[in-house]
């Protein structure tokens, strides 16, 4: 494999003469940072799958700048797919659809849906606009471990292995894409996400159906069990339980707004001191890796409230403690 200097900068433009030369790039979104490549060019997407150690037979989600644009690789959108771009595109929503001949099978790995958003970074969306092509991003991280909230952790995993990073800043929702699909014009769940499912039900009048889980959706490997994990030892503990659980001074905690009473304050990190889930999203993977990287041994998470971008919490801590 090529190795590169990796340059971390701001230049949409270098960025774009990259993308065009079928190379693959670190690129803010509004969730977390991707690794992107021309999404119609199997060359350059055959160097993400390479970059970032993924297996083959998980899909990649395509990347546009506007609803026009998933017009042209996708067959049908359903009712309910068109009111839900219009609610929440650009933004955390990834739709999964039935493809055209456009899109590339190694992109889907396969299947017959792709996987599409419209990321709500302004960078982002200034890039897409200047290219040519849709660009098919996964989460900017080695397979399995944390995504990247900042051009830095992109840069700490695949430095050398990618020529360019764009730094947009840190990531302002912090948690990937909710990923949902059409069973006629019901609306599945496949990963909870940067949208609450609250507010998709109170656009489509509807309740969704879930399937978060890898057995009953192996068309989905971000449902894998063990995923978004740190290298240490990770376990999920209740507020009031987790005193009588701690028997390591070494112990760091990652709680939503206050501090467990009897555990050093300097390993204990709190996601939202005014108790508000969109900032502790945003805090989630910063916060794993800075624990991962300090000297604890172990990591124990708190359980958050199970509403709003809290359910996406719990879902990402589930996975990093399997
Ligand atoms: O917020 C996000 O969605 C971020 C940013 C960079 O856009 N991307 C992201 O990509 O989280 P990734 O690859 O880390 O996770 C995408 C998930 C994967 O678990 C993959 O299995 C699923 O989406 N996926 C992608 N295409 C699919 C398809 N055609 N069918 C089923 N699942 C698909
Ligand atoms: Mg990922």
């Amino acid at each position: 494999m090529k190795t590169f200097s990796t340059v971390i900068a701001n230049d949409i433009l270098t960025t774009k003469k990259f993308l065009d030369e079928g190379e693959t790039v670190g690129i803010p979104t509004e969730t977390v940072y991707g690794l992107a490549a021309n999404a119609l060019d199997e060359n350059a997407i055959l160097k993400i799958f390479t970059a970032k150690n993924r297996p083959h037979f998980d899909p990649l989600i395509v990347h546009v700048h506007s609803a026009k644009e998933i017009e042209k690789y996708v067959h049908r959108i359903p009712h309910r797919a068109k009111d839900l771009i219009k609610a929440f595109m650009p933004g955390a929503l990834t739709l999964l659809l039935k493809k055209n001949e456009v899109i590339p099978d190694l992109v889907t790995s396969g299947s017959d849906m792709v996987a599409i958003r419209i990321p709500a970074h302004p960078m982002a969306l200034k890039l897409l606009k200047q290219l040519d092509f849709p660009l098919a991003a996964p989460s900017a991280n080695p397979f399995g471990y944390i995504s990247p909230t900042t051009a830095q952790h992109v840069y700490d995993q695949l430095q050398g292995k990618i020529p360019y990073i764009l730094d947009g800043g840190p990531t302002s929702v912090g948690v990937e894409s909710t990923i949902i699909g059409f069973d006629g014009e019901e609306v599945i769940v496949y990963r909870l996400g940067g949208i609450p499912v609250e507010e998709i039900e109170d656009v489509i009048e509807a309740k969704v159906r879930m399937e978060l889980n890898a057995s009953s959706n192996p068309a989905a490997p971000g449902s894998l069990k063990s995923h978004y994990a740190p290298g240490k030892n990770l376990r999920i503990r209740e507020f009031e339980n987790v005193r009588m659980e701690i028997q390591n001074a070494k112990t760091g905690v990652i709680a939503f707004d206050k501090y467990v009473e009897g555990i050093e304050r300097k390993n204990q990190i709190l996601l939202s001191e005014k108790g508000d889930l969109e900032e502790a999203a945003k805090n989630l993977f910063a916060a794993m890796r800075k624990l991962d990287a300090s000297d604890v041994d172990e990591i124990i998470a708190i359980k958050f409230p199970d509403k709003g971008l809290g359910r996406a919490i719990n879902d990402r801590l589930k996975r990093a403690s399997a």
